[in-house]
């Protein structure tokens, strides 16, 4: 099941950690280091960093711009996970 539906779009294990998330479905646009790329910079001191957890959940959910959306990869524990790592990154 999913196994062609995901396309290019991994689904992570359900009990990947934030950052394997990250590095699975974020760090190709975003870095990473979090630096940015194609995407905006979200680590310490980017916009992202001074917004507030809804404003990630979000755009992650939904996407954003050219960002698309991560609503229907990440479970809700999985969503938490990949924001703690942002937040733990941020400093
Ligand atoms: C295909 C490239 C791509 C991928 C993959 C991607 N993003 Fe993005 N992301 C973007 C782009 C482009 C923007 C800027 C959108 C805009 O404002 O027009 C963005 C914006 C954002 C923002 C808002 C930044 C700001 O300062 O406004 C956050 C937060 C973010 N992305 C997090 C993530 C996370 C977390 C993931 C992984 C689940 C992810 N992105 C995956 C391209 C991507």
């Amino acid at each position: 099941m999913g196994a062609i539906l995901a396309g290019c779009t991994p689904t992570p294990a359900p009990d990947a950690s934030g950052e394997e998330i990250y590095l699975q479905l974020c760090s190709r646009c975003h870095g990473e280091d979090l630096a940015g790329g194609i995407g905006p910079a979200l680590g310490p001191g980017s916009n992202s960093a001074s917004q507030d957890d809804e404003f990630l959940e979000l755009t992650i959910t939904r996407g954003r711009g050219r960002m698309p959306a991560f609503g229907s990869n990440l479970a809700t524990d999985q969503m938490e996970r990949l924001i703690g790592f942002l937040r733990e990154r941020q400093g």
